[in-house]
């Protein structure tokens, strides 16, 4: 299998981080550049991406979420959809659907691409999107809808279970 069929199996979130191992600004660099390589609704990328570095802000994070790993992590990444962006081509379907998936193909590139350059991540969706577009002073047309944990692991995640193929699958 090659190197793509490898870094699959290799992502599992990661929860636990080397907090003083920061993540180097060319390995940062490729995440966002992969994320961007994503294809989006109209080529229009409906979203944006918050680099969340500060530890105040990641402290901030943690404490919205409830999750505390994320204050471990050296950065955040906060995937937020641009809905008028893709409204403005799409109308409804644009602001509902294509940005939200436009954001959620990006993040995935990234995760993706967080294991092939080394580092753990985690995705965190839970969490309360007003509270988050306060916290980090989001404009109104952005809405958080994934933060990406990103940073080398303090652990080796076991893998989880997944579907049998055959539930998941079916002809059409
Ligand atoms: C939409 C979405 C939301 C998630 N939200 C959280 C979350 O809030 N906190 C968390 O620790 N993990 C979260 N996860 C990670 C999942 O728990 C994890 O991907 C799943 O258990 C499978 O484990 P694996 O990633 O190691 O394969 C989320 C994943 C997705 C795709």
């Amino acid at each position: 299998m090659n190197d793509f069929f490898a870094t699959l199996r290799r992502r599992h979130s990661v929860r636990h981080y080397q907090s003083d191992m920061p993540v180097e600004s060319e390995k940062l660099h490729a995440v966002l550049e992969s994320a961007l390589s994503a294809p989006s609704a109209g080529d229009l990328q409906a979203y944006q991406i918050g680099v969340v570095e500060n530890a105040e802000h990641r402290h901030a994070l943690a404490q919205e979420t409830d999750q505390a790993f994320i204050e471990q992590a050296p950065v955040c990444l906060v995937f937020c959809t641009d809905a008028e962006r893709s409204a403005i081509t799409f109308g409804e379907r644009g602001r509902e659907l294509y940005a939200l998936q436009d954001a959620t193909i990006a993040a995935a590139y990234a995760q993706l691409a967080a294991v092939a350059a080394g580092l753990g991540s985690a995705w965190v969706g839970y969490f309360n999107s007003q509270e988050v577009g306060r916290l980090l002073n989001l404009p109104p047309n952005l809405q958080a809808i994934a933060i990406l944990t990103l940073g080398y692991p303090a652990e080796l995640p076991e893998p989880t279970s997944r579907r049998h193929i055959n539930d998941v699958v079916f002809q059409a």
